[in-house]
């Protein structure tokens, strides 16, 4: 059993994180800036903001891993960065008498190659909006590529380009840093698998200093 602390918990992502881990007998605290909005029974939930380091630092405080599902909602996409940032410097503040735990963050597509050779976010069609939103999880990604896993053990999950409510299958595939598609050109994963596969990743450690996707 993992002791998990979940930042995002309330988000679409975030919720069914929150159930597969619990479903899986992990230990897991929800930390949330609203502790008035309901999040599942069986977590504990804890105040806490991911944009502050200490905050980061309390949560992270006897866990061994801390998720971040967090995303900006129609907000100023930065806050990705900065999240990243706050994670990873929450963290540092901990140790020697404190371990550290790891740190798996939710993180997006369009910094995944496509098949023909652009990245997604370069893709023709593309809304303004979401390429600010893709850009700013690559410039997360990048950011956390700087940090050495001797310092602090970070993985990041990357969804298929398509990711929504569905069908919990328990497979998937998984790649590194190049989009998955199927057999009909289509790259998707249900919100439920992604939860698999994060709590997967939690239980393997199988991508450590690594960024990783998953498809059908
Ligand atoms: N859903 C998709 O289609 C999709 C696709 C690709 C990638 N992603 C990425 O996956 C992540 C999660 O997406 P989602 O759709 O689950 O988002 P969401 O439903 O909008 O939920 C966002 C979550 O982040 C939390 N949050 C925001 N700022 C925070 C802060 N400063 N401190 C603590 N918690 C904070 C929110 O908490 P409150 O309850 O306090 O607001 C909420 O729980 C995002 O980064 C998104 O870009 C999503």
């Amino acid at each position: 059993m993992a002791k998990i602390a979940l930042f995002g918990a309330t988000g679409s992502i975030g919720t069914l994180v929150l159930r597969e881990a619990l479903g899986r007998g992990h230990d897991v605290t929800a930390v949330v800036r609203d502790p008035a909005k309901p999040v599942d029974s069986g977590a504990e939930v804890l105040r806490g903001d991911v944009l502050d380091p200490h905050s980061v630092a309390e949560a992270a405080a006897g866990r061994d891993v801390v998720v971040s599902a967090i995303g900006p909602g129609s907000g100023d996409p930065g806050v990705l960065v900065t999240a990243a940032k706050s994670l990873i410097g929450g963290v540092c503040t901990l140790g020697p008498d404190v371990p550290r735990p790891r740190v798996i963050v939710v993180g997006g597509a369009g910094s995944l190659r496509t098949p023909e050779g652009p990245l997604v976010s370069e893709a023709a069609g593309v809304a303004e909006p979401v390429r600010a939103l893709m850009h700013a999880h690559g410039e997360a990604l990048d950011f956390l590529r700087t940090v050495p896993v001797e310092e602090v053990r970070w993985t990041c999950l990357s969804p298929a380009a398509q990711i929504g409510p569905g069908e919990r299958t328990g497979t998937y595939r998984l790649a590194l840093d190049d989009l998955i598609v199927d057999v009909d050109g289509r790259s998707h994963i249900s919100a439920e698998d992604y939860a698999v596969a994060l709590v997967d990743e939690i239980e393997r450690d199988a991508h450590p200093g690594r960024r990783f996707t998953i498809g059908y």
